[in-house]
């Protein structure tokens, strides 16, 4: 459970807040499924910080908080008939009802959650769904989609004096191939799925390209409180539609599940033809005073259920085999299939992978393959279709040199990957530029594909460290380069010279450390120099750090190459805060206690008093349990504070914790 909670996590951070997941949404619930099963089967040892308990991640830096007034709550899901018959059953069960539910069925729009705020009519704030509690204040942005109305029109009722509608905002099927076309052009990373890039485009900051804003769509589809006299969900809808808001269009009411699973299969049978993308059904108790009846748990209403539509396939044929080379020399298998729409996407690559599967699957140049979608345009091969494999096929082989710098490729002993490895390798090089250029790293806008293989061709980079030499000269007489794209791109590069430990950490692509090993190492360490000094059993003794993370860490550093580069980035200008070292594992006056929160401290954030005890040596942890040593409680605890008690944990206050880390 502790391993899904961590998992779920990272994947909701990639997809909330860096906008780029690492795996399908179908992966992703079915991990989801897993812990709630878990949960289900052991309800004590479910975790409060258990994404069953919250809904999305919290805002990221940049865009001012908005607090919704009433959370935005997201669904549960049925997979199937069965399941939404069960979800039937236990509205009806609640209600105590023997009569039919009549459910208000809609089409799942796969975009973003948004919130917009009407004050008199007229457009005051619009948000993103953040944590379900609080999002991001994107108003400017909201402002240039077009189908949002700033005023709204005078309607079947009156408009109330503060009005709150939540909907989605999607990118059209037709735009978001359009706009991956163009950043291809421009050498950018193109976005997985038109959810992602309905997200990116609302979450722009700098240079906010407003074509891309403009061709958005928004359709509504609650409000945070029902408006006076309306009694059901579909009223709703229709004086939403009156006062000039564009509401969600496939909708229909149905008396009964099986009208339900009818109205979702007859979506399902003409989700291709629709211009916009949907991943499924909700279905909605339509009476609110029934709504209001059966309430809400922590993270979705009890009167709705979304039943997502299962991953579209399709049939191809593969082209070609050819070999992707990683930032870390990886050379990576990539299925080159005749474009094929699958859900209305062009779809013309799919990863292999490595060696090894591509040799369970056996797959072949000239095999027709079942390729499937689950949201993201990268499809996932299901199987060959061996009835219709050609004549004179041949099983792959991978190649023995790294196809763009010719070095004798290797797979070690016990890997999966075969690896180039060349450190010299133009290709590790540019995969290097574009990992340093990412959100995660120093995110540099506007350093993307197309630019970095110019910056490598042409050898105005030759190693990392040079992309922080390039003046604006140099940049205007590349390709597809004027004065103001190389202006910009100067003055982002100078933006991500000030960055912090752990991204600069990130962005030097030591093997197995990412954002979180980044996080324990800097705030063990406080700055660069003590951890370059430091043993391999320093390294190792950090907290979340394994000997093979601190072996990666130690031989890193003991290149000299590595230092030298590392070095110049500094001489070039990179820098961060430095913070005073933490103590090392077993350290400080609070070493080996642990510690759960509860409550609002009168001076300290949460973060700040996990920082301190964690500073002193002590750990911080989520639930109560017999190992918890105190319990730090503030202005009205929860739960936890009478588990405590139960379990006689010792209680402190804030006073309490100072006097404790000795500050
Ligand atoms: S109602 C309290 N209706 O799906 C209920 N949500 O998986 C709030 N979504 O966060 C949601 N189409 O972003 C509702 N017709 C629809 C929807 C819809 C898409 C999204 C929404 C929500 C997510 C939950």
């Amino acid at each position: 459970m502790a391993f899904l909670i961590e998992e779920l996590g990272r994947h909701l951070r990639l997809y909330h807040v860096e906008d780029a997941p690492e795996i399908s949404d179908a992966a992703y619930d079915e991990l989801f499924r897993e812990l709630l099963d878990l949960e289900r089967a052991h309800p004590e040892l479910r975790r409060d910080d258990s994404p069953s308990q919250r809904i999305g991640a919290p805002p990221a830096e940049g865009f001012a908080p908005v607090r919704h007034d009433v959370p935005m709550l997201s669904l549960d899901n049925a997979m199937s008939r069965d399941e939404l018959v069960g979800f039937d059953e236990r509205v009806r069960r609640v209600l105590a009802s023997d009569e039919p539910i009549e459910y208000l069925g809609e089409a799942k729009l796969d975009g973003a959650a948004i919130e917009l705020v009407y004050r008199e009519g007229q457009l005051e704030v619009g948000s993103t769904r953040g944590d379900g509690r609080v999002g991001e204040d994107v108003t400017a942005n909201l402002r240039q989609v077009l189908s949002i109305p700033l005023r709204l029109s005078p309607g079947a009722r009156p408009v109330p004096e503060r009005l709150s509608v939540r909907g989605e905002v999607v990118l059209p099927i037709r735009a978001f191939e359009r706009l991956n076309r163009q950043r291809e052009g421009r050498g950018l990373e193109p976005f997985a799925n038109p959810r992602n890039a309905a997200a990116g485009s609302l979450r722009q900051l700098h240079d906010i390209d407003v074509a891309r804003l403009r061709s958005l769509a928004f359709y509504a589809y609650a409000v945070a409180r029902a408006p006076a006299g309306v009694t059901t969900q579909l009223e709703t809808l229709e004086l939403l539609g009156s006062w000039g808001l564009p509401v969600n269009p496939e909708r229909q009411l149905c008396q009964d599940p099986t009208r339900a699973a009818a109205f979702h299969d007859a979506l399902a049978a003409r989700r291709e033809k629709l211009p916009i993308e949907i991943d499924g059904t909700v279905f909605k108790v339509n009476r609110l005073d029934l709504q209001t009846e059966l309430g809400a748990l922590a993270r979705a209403p009890r009167w709705a259920i979304a039943f997502k539509f299962p991953p579209q396939r399709r049939e191809t044929r593969i082209e070609a085999i050819g070999v992707n080379v990683g930032r870390t020399g990886a050379l990576t298998p990539v299925a080159k299939l005749r474009p094929v729409r699958v859900g209305g996407v062009t779809v013309s690559n799919a990863s292999l992978h490595n060696e090894d599967e591509v040799a369970r699957k056996d797959v072949r140049v000239g095999d027709t393959v079942v390729v499937q979608r689950a949201g993201d345009v990268i499809p996932q091969i299901v199987e060959v279709v061996r009835a219709r494999r050609p004549a004179g096929t041949e099983s792959y082989r991978m190649p023995r040199h790294c196809p763009v710098c010719g070095a004798r490729a290797v797979r070690l002993e016990g890997e999966a990957t075969t690896r180039c490895p060349n450190l010299d390798c133009p290709a590790q090089l540019k995969n290097n530029l574009l990992h340093v250029a990412g959100r995660g790293a120093l995110d540099v806008d506007g350093l993307g594909e197309k630019l970095v293989d110019q910056l490598v061709d042409q050898g105005l980079v030759k190693q990392l460290s040079d992309v922080f030499e390039l003046r604006a000269e140099q940049l205007e007489a590349l390709e597809r380069m004027g004065p103001r794209s190389a202006g910009n791109l100067v003055a982002a590069l100078a933006r991500a010279r000030e960055t912090t430990l752990p991204r600069f950490l990130v962005a030097l692509g030591i093997r197995h450390v990412g954002a979180t090993v980044a996080e324990v190492l800097a705030s063990r360490f406080g700055d660069l120099p003590p951890l370059l000094a430091a043993s391999r059993e320093e390294i190792e003794a950090v907290e979340g750090v394994g000997p093979i993370i601190a072996e990666s860490v130690e031989s890193f550093f003991a290149d000299e190459r590595n230092r030298a580069e590392v070095e110049r980035l500094r001489a070039l200008g990179v820098v961060w805060k430095k913070a005073p070292p933490g103590p090392a594992l077993g350290e400080g006056p609070l070493a080996g206690k642990s510690f759960v929160l509860t409550g609002t401290l009168p001076g300290l954030t949460r973060e700040q008093a996990k920082e301190r005890i964690e500073r002193a040596g002590g750990r911080v942890t989520s639930s109560v349990s017999k190992k918890t040593d105190y319990l730090l409680s503030g202005e009205s605890p929860g739960s936890k504070l009478r588990r405590a008690e139960e379990l006689g944990v010792a209680v402190i206050d804030e006073a309490e914790l100072l006097r404790l880390v000795g500050a």
